[in-house]
């Protein structure tokens, strides 16, 4: 069984960090999220993976190698464009050689592993074994319909909903998907759609099976989900202190300072993480915040926020609920008039308070 990473698209909706960076390297609680999923696929038995790679395809190679840090043998597969998921698998066609894979989103992040599912679909082998999980806001997502176990019908946000069982970014596919991908047409954004590829299976009476997912699934496409999935990932990590700390500063909670990092006269409130080379002075770190590596964080209070590396936050009074790309730099002025003053990159967002 091969795998298969989608790590191309176009990421509108984390701009402007996607202007400059890959999503799937943005990090969870200090990992890329991409990681977690190459991790879940190695843990599940998957050692071939193929990653669908796009403009920041650069970046994604640079990160994760030929894959011998996960214990993988990683091979890159470019998509020239954003073409939609089936016109991914499409692209990967002679990476799959007629093998039958898992198809795994690289911006998105469960908890508990695949090795069950994976253990289904080789024992049960179906066409095709979708993951789901129920949602509250179905209307969000890919939804599917059941009737006696078997997936008869599935819709891609829909206004009514069927039902509250949603598709999670993980597919199990046997080579037949090959048909399928070929046979649609773009759909009405113009996309390749892997839901219609797997609707046109079940239309001709192909076997759709599911499999409920019970722990979390996060798709981080978006900054409230990507803070959301930085927080849950925080709660399971285990404390570690490579870093060292003044006798005048206060650790409560789960803290983990990662190598080289430095905290002087501060409070820090767990869960909280700080990078390597990371220096938190005279400031408060509340929970739930990611501080990456070679960040300086001086005279400020912040949390439940995630700060990407070479950033500088000095002297700002509260930051909370945020996300704060590489080499920003955040600090006070005292100079008149007393304003902000604001150099942001396009489609940024700003919340004064
Ligand atoms: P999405 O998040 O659905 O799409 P997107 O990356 O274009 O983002 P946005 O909607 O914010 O513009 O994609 C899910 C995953 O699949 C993500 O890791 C990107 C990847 N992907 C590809 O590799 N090729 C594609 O053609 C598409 C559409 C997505």
């Amino acid at each position: 069984m091969k795998g298969l990473v989608l790590s191309g698209g176009k990421g509108t909706r984390l701009r402007p960090i996607t202007h400059t960076g890959a999503k799937q390297l943005v990090p969870i609680a200090n990992k890329p999220v991409l990681f977690y999923g190459l991790e879940a696929l190695v843990e599940a038995g998957i050692e071939e993976i193929g990653i669908v790679v796009g403009d920041t395809g650069e970046e994604i190679r640079r990160a994760v190698g030929d894959g011998s840090q996960f214990g993988a043998r990683v091979e890159y597969i470019s998509q020239l464009q954003p073409l939609g998921l089936a016109h991914a698998v499409q692209t990967a066609r002679s990476f799959l050689e007629g093998s039958p894979f898992v198809m795994y989103l690289g911006d998105n992040f469960i908890t508990g592993g695949i090795h069950s599912v994976v253990e289904e679909f080789r024992r049960d082998s179906p066409d095709v074994l979708i993951l789901l999980k129920q949602m509250p806001d179905p209307e969000r997502f890919g939804v599917a319909e059941l009737e006696q176990g078997r997936v008869v019908r599935l819709e891609e946000k829909p206004v009514k909903p069927r039902s509250d069982l949603v598709l999670v970014g993980v597919y199990c596919f046997q080579p037949s998907i090959f048909e399928a991908v070929d046979s649609i047409s773009p759909s009405a954004r113009g996309e390749l759609e892997i839901t219609d590829a797997i609707q046109w299976q079940i239309d001709r009476g192909r076997r759709v099976t599911s499999h409920l997912v019970e722990g979390r699934w996060i798709d981080t496409g978006k900054m409230d989900d990507l803070l959301e999935c930085n927080r849950v990932v925080l709660d399971m990590l285990e404390e570690r202190r490579e870093g060292t700390v003044s006798a005048d500063s206060k650790l409560l909670g789960k803290v983990i300072l990662e190598e080289g990092s430095e905290v002087v006269h501060s409070t820090i409130r767990g869960p909280v993480i700080v990078g390597a080379h990371t220096r938190v002075v005279d400031s408060f770190v509340g929970p739930f915040t990611a501080l990456y590596h070679h960040v300086l964080v001086e005279g400020s209070e912040i949390e439940h926020s995630i700060v990407l590396e070479h950033t500088v936050i000095r002297g700002a009074s509260k930051i909370e609920d945020s996300l704060i790309g590489r080499d920003v730099v955040i600090e006070k002025s005292d100079t008149r008039p007393r304003a902000h003053k604001l150099m942001l990159g396009d489609h940024s967002r700003v919340s004064l308070a």
